[in-house]
């Protein structure tokens, strides 16, 4: 259940709109900081919050990448291993991710530290192989760069 913040929050944004399902996506983000990921009744309670029926909450959520269906940890890696990230070193990069935090592609490190998802082009083509931590976003990668990133996500 929303707690009474959560739940003021999503009333502003509804005021935004003239129909509250105009108001899913930014609270189906919400939702997904609260909880952690969309859960079941993460979903119900953005049902019952913008009063439109959860059918139409989990087509919406099912349509987009960026809300997490399953449990992840911490921090959520999104190394793009596209064509120009790809010639730049990338499937080495998801390797080196694996064997140095023991995260997989579509996995969790078992200390729940980082989840690993392989993305189509970030659109950095140009300062590939690039990837977001969580919502940060990080250019120019190598292995020695990764690393120094990831260690400050703790
Ligand atoms: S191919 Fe990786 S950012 Fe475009």
């Amino acid at each position: 259940m929303f707690n009474e913040t959560v739940l003021k929050e999503i009333e502003e944004i509804k005021a935004k709109y003239p129909e509250r399902r105009s108001a899913l996506l930014p609270s189906l983000y919400i939702a997904q900081r609260e909880f952690g990921w969309l859960s079941h009744e993460a979903m119900e309670c953005v049902s019952k919050a913008l009063n439109v029926p959860e059918a139409m909450v989990r087509g919406t959520a099912s349509f987009y990448s960026m809300y997490k269906h399953k449990p992840v940890g911490r921090h959520v890696i999104q190394l793009c291993t596209n064509i120009s990230c790809m010639i730049l070193g990338a499937e080495k990069l998801v390797d080196f991710i694996g064997t140095r935090y023991e995260v997989q592609p579509g996995g969790t490190s078992p200390d729940n530290r980082f989840s690993l998802v392989i993305m189509e082009c970030i659109g950095a083509c140009g300062t590939a192989p690039a990837m977001l931590v969580n919502t940060d976003f990080h250019e120019n990668l190598s292995e020695k760069r990764i690393e120094e990133i990831l260690d400050k996500y703790k």
